[in-house]
């Protein structure tokens, strides 16, 4: 019998979320990002319910943008990043990609590419992310020379927010860089994308700015990240139900052994958790090798036969310790979810263990290990 663990990939919830997001944006068009390998679930096994309703698929890797080639998918395909070398604009022509320019020497690499035929690009605008893109007084002389380029079909704009997901001094997050947006960009043609998850659920229907007339922060194009996989950009502050988002990973276990504590008796490594009163404790398969974080502290939540209850003591590699104590009924064998729905429909959001584990359930989704099992389930 394989190790009692594996994780489920939800494939009507990969379409519902993605559904929120359309609803979200009005009439704009959704990507649905898929870098990370689709941020840890794979990006073959969420395709058939992506692709009803994304309108594109988002990515950062070529091999990524393969892959959706490979499963037959015929619509756009944005770089998020763009290009690395020139060679891979060959690839972009092969497989007719749009991809992100940020930088003048993505803009050289294309002015000397041979063309087979015109590409459809993303030019980016720092707007104050600080991480890629062409600051505002670059832009305007990176966007004429691409519109010039005889290597280029059209030129699309866009940006990224950092503080899509909350307030920040004193304003909410994407005041600024939609100011510097709208500035930078109100005159020029093409279509927009600048909202990802927490500006889409968060700003979408609210206008760019004065100069960009009565366009959106949805603009032409959302980009659907983590709300497609059901994790919640804002948590605390909203969790998966207000948005009406599902879980797209369930991540299950059982419990292999059951060991009755007396008080002042320890578990696991460290002895860090010590039982101040006779206890049940269930020891589960799953451990930090299997992407559980190591860091998630006594207290960390978990569902025990879909009742939630709590992790004690470290988490070992393979093996992770729960509180049975009010749970009489659960023993061996018992389904411990560690995120993402149980078998009897409870859930437990991941963003709240993250949140136990100082982590953020993005990078969750994305560690789980490979030895673990997955089953796509409808
Ligand atoms: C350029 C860009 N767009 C969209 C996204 C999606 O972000 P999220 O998962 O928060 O929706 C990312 C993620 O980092 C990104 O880098």
């Amino acid at each position: 019998m394989p190790r009692p663990i594996e994780a489920i990939i939800h494939s009507s919830h990969l379409s519902h979320n993605l559904g929120v997001a359309r609803e979200r944006a009005g009439g704009a068009r959704v990507w649905a990002v898929v870098k990370a390998n689709a941020y840890g679930h794979g990006i073959e096994r969420c395709f058939d319910a992506q692709r009803q309703v994304a309108d594109g698929f988002a990515c950062i890797d070529l091999q990524e943008a393969e892959r959706l080639r490979a499963l037959d998918w015929r619509g756009p395909i944005l770089l998020l990043e763009g290009v690395f070398e020139p060679r891979d604009l060959e690839t972009c022509s092969r497989l007719q990609l749009w991809h992100a320019i940020h930088s003048e020497q993505q803009i050289d690499w294309l002015a000397a590419h041979k063309v087979q035929h015109p590409q459809r690009v993303f030019l980016k605008l720092n707007s104050g992310m600080n991480r890629l893109g062409f600051r505002p007084q670059a832009f305007r002389a990176a966007w004429q020379r691409l519109s010039q380029m005889p290597q280029v079909e059209d030129v699309a704009l866009m940006t990224h927010f950092s503080d899509a997901d909350a307030e920040r001094f004193g304003q909410d997050g994407i005041a600024h860089q939609l100011a510097v947006f709208d500035a930078a960009t109100a005159d020029l043609p093409g279509e927009r994308s600048i909202a990802n998850s927490a500006a889409t659920l968060r700003h979408a229907g609210r206008p760019i700015g004065a100069q960009s007339g009565e366009l959106s922060v949805a603009a032409d194009w959302v980009r659907a990240g983590i709300l497609g996989y059901g994790g919640v950009p804002d948590y605390p502050e909203h969790d998966a139900s207000h948005y009406g988002l599902l879980p797209g990973m369930s991540l299950r276990a059982r419990v292999l052994g059951v060991q009755q504590l007396e008080p002042g008796e320890s578990v696991g490594y460290g002895s860090s958790f010590t039982a101040g009163v006779a206890m049940r404790v269930g020891t589960v398969s799953c451990g930090y090798a299997d992407g559980y974080p190591r860091h998630a502290p006594t207290g960390t939540p978990v569902l025990v036969n879909g009742r939630r209850t709590r992790t004690l003591g470290r988490v070992s590699m393979d093996m992770l310790a729960v509180d049975l104590t009010n749970l009489p009924e659960a023993g061996v064998g018992a389904e411990v979810t560690l995120w993402g729905q149980a078998g009897s429909g409870e859930r437990l959001g991941i963003d709240e263990v993250a949140q136990a584990a100082g982590t953020i359930g993005y990078e969750l989704m994305c560690a789980l290990a490979q030895r673990v099992p997955v089953r796509v389930e409808d």
